[in-house]
């Protein structure tokens, strides 16, 4: 179970704001500012490489701790600057092996950055994008995708839980098939790793991307990709440097063997250092603790949303997840969002722009989006539907 007044303690920013934007980026924990302010400070004083060289043991624990939460091998995972390049590094990888004809599979609640990836490779290559089909909550079907397999599926990549809202796609029926049928499987968990347990053994993804400054409460400017060690022997990542490869001859380089073939030799230290620490922080309240208190929250939400005159959920799937969405009738979402500013509530709204294919489905131009975590209370919930209530009156 969650001590939730220790979780507050421990979270500076509970004082000041009821944050219901963690899907945005979450509060951090005193602890991970701390690890940054301290690395930050030594790297002023004594300097940055020198900083580095004193602080290994930190830096290569944070590979320890990432592997430890998502069941890899520490070879596995990248530290980057945020999902985005993580992503890109394996599906532009992977995109450098594609032919004209070849298909992708991916799904309605697509994130908009990945989406324009596959239609410029597609432009380039004349690779084709198909949508798997949801079933009736508005999920990803599993069986529609399993008719859709032949032998010029090239790559599954879908998002676990979409950037506008609860929907928790079936990411581990998916790996079933993908594997079955020996299809890479690239998984997009920048909203759903901190927030409920995620194992990528038992999903079976061959590459998964996550950020730091979402659920798992990290610094922003971080972020992971984990590949499999033997996904890496089918592709080379899209951009090498000396810390990626090795200059061995005057004409010849080796890729490194490990997956910091994703990374740059240039990073934020500071920033790695202080996502190990919130993966330890994430780690030692147990992601099965946090992921049922996230449920239990956002379903009280969500019930009491449901009673206001004129809100309606937007959530899909049989049983969301802390991503709470919704609209107000006559009032759209940027304009909820301001006035829920008023009174130091952090939320936001989601757009069109960043998932186009379902938000056309639904006739949804913008939707409210609540995101909740575990160290939020119930006492929070009811001052924002105390507020809100005013607002749409
Ligand atoms: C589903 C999804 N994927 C990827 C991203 C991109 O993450 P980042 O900003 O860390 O690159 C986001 C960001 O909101 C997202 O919601």
């Amino acid at each position: 179970m969650i001590d939730v007044e220790k979780a507050r303690a421990e979270t500076p920013g509970t004082e000041n704001v009821l944050h219901f934007n963690n899907a945005g980026a979450a509060l951090m924990p005193g602890e991970v500012v701390d690890a940054l302010k301290d690395h930050i400070d030594l790297e002023a004083e004594i300097g940055g490489y020198e900083a580095a060289a004193q602080t290994i043991d930190a830096d290569a624990h944070t590979y320890d701790a990432i592997a430890g939460l998502i069941n890899c091998k520490t070879t596995e995972v990248a530290f980057v600057e945020n999902a985005t390049v993580g992503w890109s590094g394996a599906f532009y990888g992977l995109a450098n092996t594609f032919k004209s004809g070849d298909r992708i599979l991916t799904a309605r609640a697509e994130y908009s950055s990945n989406y324009i990836a596959y239609l410029q490779i597609a432009e380039r290559t004349g690779i084709k994008i198909d949508v798997i089909p949801d079933d009736e909550t508005g999920a990803l079907s599993p069986s529609a995708l399993e008719n859709m397999i032949d032998d010029r599926v090239k790559l599954i990549s879908i998002t676990h839980v979409p950037t506008n809202g609860g929907l928790i796609n079936p990411a581990v029926a998916v790996g079933k098939i993908a594997n079955a049928l020996g299809v890479p499987y690239l998984l997009d968990a920048c909203q759903s790793v901190g927030q409920m347990p995620i194992d990528v053994a038992e999903i079976g993804c061959d590459m998964l991307s996550a950020t730091g400054r979402k659920y798992l409460r990290g610094p922003r400017g971080t972020g992971f990709l984990y590949a499999s060690s033997q996904i890496m022997e089918k592709f080379d990542p899209p951009v090498l440097d000396n810390h990626a490869a090795k200059w061995t001859g005057r004409n010849t380089y080796e890729i490194r063997g490990d997956a910091k073939r994703f990374e740059n030799w240039e990073n934020y230290t500071a920033g790695k250092i202080a996502l190990g620490v919130a993966v330890d922080y994430a780690t030692s309240w147990g992601l099965d603790n946090i992921f049922a208190r996230n449920l239990h929250l956002a379903t009280l939400f969500r019930d009491r949303l449901s009673q206001i005159p004129g809100v309606t959920l937007r959530d899909l799937g049989t049983s969301p997840g802390a991503i709470v969405t919704f609209t107000v009738d006559g009032i759209e979402a940027p304009d909820i969002t301001a006035r829920m500013a008023k009174y130091k509530i952090n939320i936001t709204h989601s757009t069109l722009f960043s998932t186009r294919l379902d938000m056309e489905k639904r006739h949804l131009n913008t939707v409210v989006r609540a995101s909740l975590h575990y160290y939020n209370t119930e006492q929070e919930i009811d001052r924002f539907i105390e507020k809100l209530t005013v607002e749409i009156a």
